[in-house]
């Protein structure tokens, strides 16, 4: 399988997010391994938006957040629900997007490269599965038009973990 970075330079953002959508379909079809998806997940996005540093997911295990598939420099491994910028999203059960992650009481410092970050949280029937995490190094990197994109491919991911594993599914 291939994909087709898109030019960033020339694309609008909403362009590149509805762009990604459909790559994302595409990689999600006919494959229902979580982790499998996941990971084809972030490494899509790590290679087609233009200035992130990290692109990743931590899962929701007993309790807390544990880290999953990403892309980019190695990061902590488990995160306390309220913790962070990615404990905090977990919490409120909504994304949260910081300008300048040193701003963010509590940020949880993985890469000393990180300036901006948005966590999406990933929503399945109403119970939190995990949360999806990009950063940046330049500040104030995401915006509504990057949360509003994210969270559709979020639902992306979501709905092909609830057509491939039923109610029984655990991430
Ligand atoms: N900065 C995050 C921790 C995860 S890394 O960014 C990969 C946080 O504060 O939750």
């Amino acid at each position: 399988m291939t994909f087709q970075v898109m030019q960033k330079e020339t694309s609008s953002k909403a362009a590149l997010y509805a762009h990604l959508a459909g790559q994302l379909q595409a990689l999600l079809e006919g494959e229902h391994d979580l982790i499998a998806n996941a990971a084809n997940f972030a490494a899509l996005l790590y290679h087609s938006l233009p200035d992130v540093n990290w692109t990743g997911f931590y899962l929701f295990k007993e309790g807390e957040l544990v880290l999953g598939p990403f892309q980019g420099n190695p990061a902590c491994v488990r995160i306390a629900i309220g913790k962070g910028v990615c404990g905090t999203a977990a919490e409120l059960k909504q994304t949260v997007v910081v300008e300048n992650v040193y701003e963010f009481p509590g940020h949880i410092a993985c890469d000393s490269a990180s300036n901006s970050e948005i966590v999406v949280p990933l929503i399945k029937d109403k119970q939190l599965i995990g949360v999806l995490d990009l950063d940046s190094p330049s500040f104030a990197r995401f915006d509504d038009e990057d949360a509003r994109g994210l969270n559709e491919l979020a639902d992306i991911f979501v709905q092909a973990v609830q057509s491939s594993s039923g109610s029984e599914s655990k991430l």
